[in-house]
């Protein structure tokens, strides 16, 4: 695969997005987004971490691997991602005839940006006898290079689908890579990424707000660093926090994660009490600057203009689709299907 190939998926609209269109603030959006949706059979696919308006007028909304599979078998006929871009990215490569929008075009994201392909390249070509294994939030690049896709939900058991001898790099994220490391007793090279808001909590804040809740069981992320896993009562992807915080006997959790997870687990348990961790300053950096960047007013531009839309090159989309393919059959096969 060509470097130049490696870079993200191309998109047509490019920087602008919708910013600068106002729209009428009198306008009925849940209304109008309803009628879009019928009008241009369209799916609303976002994800845990949107604002609470958008998960509400979501057709769907899950984890990574809930939205991949999701986006694996809609039958619609546009795609409105509210996520980030390697989220919309995937279900482009998932759907190369589908229209698939994104409400803006600058949802990044900080992990997916700290793994650049040409530098991954050179870093596997440096390791040719390693398997790669990426996690999701990876640009179609770092796909096209990897052997197996993993999300936080099924990241365990794929690692234990290789043979424990097999030698593997595991990108982009350190702290899931780290994790995994330790539940597989695996020793697997980790490159160096992160996510900004995975790594802003404040031990030393959570250690209090445990001393004044002690009842409230801690919950995290795996993309958290290991010295808050190790004193968290229970560690999943968002799906599995929200089950966890909805089933178990607890009446307080201190959440580590983003904040739009809440929205979610205040609906599933209203009797509960939810506390968002601190993080490391006075700020709210728990909220990923990329994923709040749509609003319910770019979703309803995006699908009445049906831009920005998602191009990708063909030889890109296929090399990427192979690892993303091989993550879905083990999940399936695991009883991970949604
Ligand atoms: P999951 O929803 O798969 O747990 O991933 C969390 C995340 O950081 C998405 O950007
Ligand atoms: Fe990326 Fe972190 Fe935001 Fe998820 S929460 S999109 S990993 S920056």
């Amino acid at each position: 695969m060509k470097d130049e190939m490696l870079a993200t998926a191309k998109t047509k609209v490019e920087e602008k997005g919708f910013l600068d269109i106002d729209v009428d603030p009198m306008l009925d959006l849940f209304a109008e987004i309803e009628r879009l949706k019928k009008e241009k059979n369209a799916v609303i696919l976002a994800h845990y971490y949107q604002e609470p308006d958008i998960q509400d007028i979501a057709d769907y909304i899950g984890d990574s691997l809930g939205l991949a599979q999701q986006a694996a078998k809609t039958q619609a006929d546009m795609i409105v991602f509210a996520g980030v871009h390697f989220m919309a990215e995937g279900a482009k490569i998932l759907n190369p005839t589908k229209k698939v929008v994104i409400p803006d075009l600058k949802a990044g994201c900080s992990l997916s940006e700290s793994c650049p392909p040409p530098l991954f390249k050179k870093f596997k070509e440096q390791h040719p006898d390693h398997k790669v294994i990426s996690y999701i939030n990876c640009s179609a690049g770092i796909k096209a290079l990897s052997d197996v896709i993993v999300t936080s939900s099924n990241a365990k058991m794929i690692v234990e689908s290789f043979p424990k001898d097999e030698k593997l790099i595991f990108a982009p994220d350190k702290n899931l890579g780290a994790y995994i490391n330790k539940v597989t007793g695996r020793n697997m090279l980790l490159w160096n990424g992160a996510c900004m808001v995975h790594e802003i909590f404040s031990l030393q804040k959570i250690t209090k707000l445990k001393v004044r809740h002690p009842n409230a069981k801690l919950i995290a992320h795996p993309e958290c660093e290991e010295p808050l896993l190790r004193i968290a009562d229970f560690v999943g992807s968002t799906t599995q926090l929200l089950l966890y915080a909805e089933k178990d006997p607890a009446q307080e959790f201190i959440v580590a994660t983003e904040t739009g997870i809440l929205h979610q687990m205040m609906k599933n348990a209203p009797h509960k009490t939810f506390i968002p961790a601190p993080p490391d300053n006075s700020c709210a950096c728990n909220d990923c600057p990329h994923m709040k960047r749509n609003t319910l007013e770019k979703v309803y531009l995006c699908m009445k203009y049906e831009q920005p839309e998602l191009f990708m090159d063909e030889e890109l989309r296929l090399a990427a689709k192979k690892p993303i393919d091989r993550m879905l059959e083990l999940s399936e096969k695991a009883g991970l299907l949604k």
